[in-house]
Order: C-alpha cells, then sequence, then structure tokens
C-alpha cells in the first residue's frame, strides 16, 4: 500500500472544501483502492465536512495538521486528543513549518507524539535533517528537506532513498517523503519499494491533482 498524504496547511473555506470533496468523491476508487491510500489533513474547522466522505470510502483515512501536547482543560485555542480522535486516524507532527514559526520543540513534539497515541491517533511525524530526533514506536516517518517545500525544487528519490538509510529505521516502519511532490513526479518516488508514500501540501488542494498523484502510480 502506497499513502498519499495531503497537508493542506492554512488553506481552503469551508465552500471551498463542500466543492472539492465533490469532486473528488466523484473519482475512481476502485481502481485505486487495492494499492492506494488517501489521508486528507485540512485545518482543524474542515474537518467534520469529511465525516461522510471517509465514512463511504475505506481507502480515504483523514488527518490534523496538529494535535495539543495537554490533556482537555484550561489550554485556551488547543485541539486535544480526544476531541479529534471522533474525527481522525492520522496526526501530522513536527511539520518544518510549525518548528519554525511556531517554535514548536523537541520536548513538545514528543509529547504531541503521547497525547496522539494514547487516543490511538497514528503521528506523521515530520523531520527535515538527521538533527531531529525521532519518538519510539512511531509508524510512520516523513522525510521533508526544507528546502524541497513549496519551492518546485523537489528532492531527487536517490538522495530520499539515502537519507532513509542513514535513518536505519525499523523495517515496520512506514517511510514518506515531502516536499514538491506532483502528479508528474510522483513516479520517480513510488516505484521505489523503500519509500512507501508522500506528503503533498500545494498539489493536495486541486483534487483532480490529488487523485492524479494516486492514480499515477498505478501504470
Ligand atoms: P509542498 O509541501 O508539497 O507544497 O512542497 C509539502 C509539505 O510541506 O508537506
Amino acid at each position: 500500500m502506497k499513502y498519499i498524504i495531503g497537508n493542506w496547511k492554512s488553506n481552503s473555506t469551508l465552500s471551498d472544501t463542500a466543492k472539492w470533496i465533490r469532486k473528488f468523491s466523484k473519482k475512481n476508487f476502485r481502481e485505486t483502492q487495492k494499492h492506494i491510500h488517501f489521508i486528507i489533513c485540512p485545518p482543524f474547522p474542515l474537518i467534520p465536512l469529511f465525516a461522510d466522505l471517509v465514512k463511504k470510502n475505506s481507502s480515504i483515512s483523514l488527518g490534523s495538521q496538529d494535535i495539543s501536547a495537554s490533556e482537555p482543560g484550561a489550554y485556551t485555542g488547543e485541539v486535544n486528543n480526544i476531541m479529534l480522535a471522533d474525527f481522525v486516524q492520522f496526526s501530522i507532527i513536527g511539520h518544518s513549518e510549525r518548528r519554525k514559526y511556531q517554535k514548536e520543540t523537541n520536548p513538545l513534539l514528543f509529547k504531541k507524539v503521547k497525547q496522539a497515541k494514547k487516543e490511538k491517533i497514528e503521528p506523521i511525524f515530520c523531520i527535515s535533517s538527521q538533527k531531529d530526533p525521532l519518538p519510539k514506536r512511531l509508524k510512520y516517518v516523513a522525510y521533508e528537506p526544507v528546502a524541497a517545500i513549496g519551492s518546485g525544487q523537489n528532492e531527487p528519490a536517490e538522495k530520499v532513498i539515502a537519507f532513509k538509510d542513514k535513518l536505519k529505521l525499523s523495517k515496520n516502519i512506514k517511510y514518506i517523503y515531502g516536499g514538491s511532490v506532483n502528479s508528474g513526479n510522483i513516479r520517480e518516488y513510488l516505484c521505489h519499494n523503500q519509500i512507501d508514500g508522500v506528503l503533498v501540501g500545494g498539489a493536495s488542494l486541486d483534487p483532480d491533482e490529488f487523485y492524479k498523484i494516486g492514480s499515477n502510480c498505478l501504470n
């Protein structure tokens, strides 16, 4: 199974999301379901709009882009594990944009992983260099070199695989690449069995392109 993960970042609106869902739900998932699993990670307020789609379609799951490191309680603005567990199976944790703009530190990220795991939300843990430590018992690690994000300068698959070798991940961990992935360069990554999926930012905002990233892996 290959994982196509859409990270919408801080984009879209209620009406644009409804349109996105309408278009995406009409795609031919019979063609992709054996080999491709789509994981969509919209901004928090848009997550509930996907409830019907994921209920009807077993090859689509939902993820959040963040999760609180705290228990439920007096933490203004935080979105915690228990409320998210009703909606999502995954959570992106440690994206370089949050490390940079929200100043998220490794100890904080490790707490987020712990909170996610408590509610059986699977972290998709992002790192951009070997200096970023990995928490224990991860199932999904995403390598996202900062220079490749949003730049159109995707990192060649050979380098992505060489980075994986250095990490010495245990065999059961899914290794994801992210950084300027689109339907034109997807095969370069997913034709390798060392790469289990991709994290897609900009190109996931267009439902046709997002589906194509999945379907282009098949032929
Ligand atoms: P990009 O973003 O596909 O727009 O480069 C990837 C990411 O940041 O997850």
